[in-house]
């Protein structure tokens, strides 16, 4: 892992740009597709791959867990699957899922069927500081123990069960912990059904799906997703789409940049993602998606964007699920738009890589933006005029997607910030910072 740590300071708006870009690959299907293929007979070939930390984190989890990966070149990874419920680590072995809440969520799904792990499990400063209790309920249901019992964050002790049995799982706005019992059911004796109300993201499923005998889909108002137990993976091969959640960064600055155009080539455009766009265009943000196609069960396309004027945002509950990520780059829309936007039911954002809500409350207030938080509902009094002599503070959170909203923030309005461990962005988008520099934007790294 790259130990370079540094303060990001950003002091000068961006000169209007046009230009055709592409984002780091995606972080939820890359970190499936790595998982998954362990799991799975033979070797899996995963094409594109984001290499960020929190990849690297699942590699050098897998790796302890007895699987061997290689990397050729651009991007390429071969993984040499060691079959259903083969994982296996001596005892006590140490689990470091770094950042990433996908990946503690997911592995330790995998690992609560197989047979004969017991690990000792924990994350970086973020992730220790986030709930696993609804995890541990879940996986507790196959059999897994957490212990100490009464402990709900990380660093645990984790038992996998002797004796796996499928469950029933109703699935609430979580795709990870939904991800985590369509895995734990894989290696589990008998069936496990799960029942969706509200569709989140399907990733993992789309990469099974590979596999008619293990899973079975029917979708109407609710949908429901049966795992077959006991039943071998096929391998597979993959070709990681770019991430519309990186994508949206840059989709923010062209829209709040007056004269600016941009072309993002290759982005994933499944439907559970992309409530941020649909969002934003009833907002009346030029946004269009050309060259649609599907690729591995999923659709891709290139986006395209011009500078908007926007109208302040309402966002009922029912984006939540497709825009979860996007919330810290829709209040920094919200903050330079004139007007009151609205956020609902966006609760869940107060256990992710920081408390996101509260965060940006904090930096919006530093520059005068009014908002108001209460019950799951944000709005957010939004100002197209602002005192250029505010700074911006942002403080070492373990945050990438704060990080790279204050710097949108910051290259639109000229307002100075300082970032501190800006680092973390490499969690998700190693070339945020390239992409940035390529479209005119200046920044400074204070080293550490
Ligand atoms: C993810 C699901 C979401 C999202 C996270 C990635 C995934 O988390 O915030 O960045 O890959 O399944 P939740 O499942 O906790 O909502």
């Amino acid at each position: 892992m790259n130990d370079n740590k540094f303060h990001l300071i950003t002091s000068k708006s961006i000169p209007n740009f046009k230009g055709n870009i592409n984002v780091d690959s995606d972080k939820s299907i890359t970190i499936r597709s790595f998982l998954i293929g362990s799991i799975s007979q033979g070797v899996s070939v995963v094409k594109n791959s984001l290499t960020s930390e929190d990849v690297i984190s699942t590699i050098n989890c897998l790796k302890k867990l007895g699987v061997k990966i290689l990397k050729g070149k651009n991007n390429e990874y071969k993984i040499f699957g060691k079959g259903l419920g083969s994982l296996s680590a001596k005892s006590n072995t140490k689990l470091n899922f770094g950042n990433s809440g996908t990946l503690a969520r997911l592995l330790l799904g995998i690992l609560a069927t197989t047979p004969n792990i017991k690990v000792r499990i924990l994350g970086d400063k973020s992730l220790n500081k986030r709930s696993m209790r609804k995890l541990i309920d879940l996986l507790n249901q196959f059999g897994a123990e957490f212990l100490p019992k009464k402990k709900k964050k990380f660093p645990l002790k984790f038992n996998s069960s002797n004796l796996p049995v499928g469950i029933f799982y109703k699935s609430g706005k979580s795709a990870q912990l939904k991800s985590a019992s369509i895995l734990a059911g894989l290696n589990a004796y008998g069936n496990t059904t799960i029942v969706e109300k509200e569709f989140s993201r399907d990733h993992t499923e789309k990469i099974l799906l590979n596999n008619k005998k293990i899973i079975k889909i029917s979708k109407g108002r609710k949908k429901i997703i049966k795992v077959f137990g006991k039943e071998s993976l096929n391998n597979f091969k993959i070709h990681i789409p770019g991430d519309p959640s990186s994508a949206a960064f840059f989709t923010a600055l062209t829209l709040l940049k007056n004269k600016s155009y941009l072309k993002i080539k290759n982005v994933g455009l499944n439907p559970t993602r992309i409530g941020f766009y649909m969002m934003l265009k009833k907002s009346g943000a030029n946004i269009k998606f050309k060259n649609i196609h599907f690729r591995n069960n999923e659709k891709v396309g290139d986006i395209i964007v011009l500078s908007s004027k926007l109208r302040p945002i309402k966002s009922s509950s029912k984006f939540y699920l497709n825009s979860t990520d996007e919330y810290p780059i829709l209040f920094v829309l919200a903050a330079l738009i004139k007007g009151k936007s609205i956020f609902y039911g966006i609760e869940e954002l107060a256990n992710k890589e920081s408390n996101r809500i509260k965060e940006m409350q904090i930096i919006l207030k530093q520059i005068g933006i009014k908002t108001n938080y209460k019950d799951g509902v944000l709005t957010i009094n939004g100002k197209k005029k602002l005192n250029l002599r505010n700074n911006i503070n942002v403080s070492s959170l373990g945050d990438h997607r704060i990080c790279m909203s204050t710097v949108v923030l910051s290259l639109v309005t000229g307002i100075k910030s300082k970032i501190k461990n800006f680092e973390t962005v490499r969690t998700s988008s190693p070339n945020f910072l390239n992409v940035i520099k390529k479209l005119g934007g200046k920044y400074e790294k204070q080293k550490i």
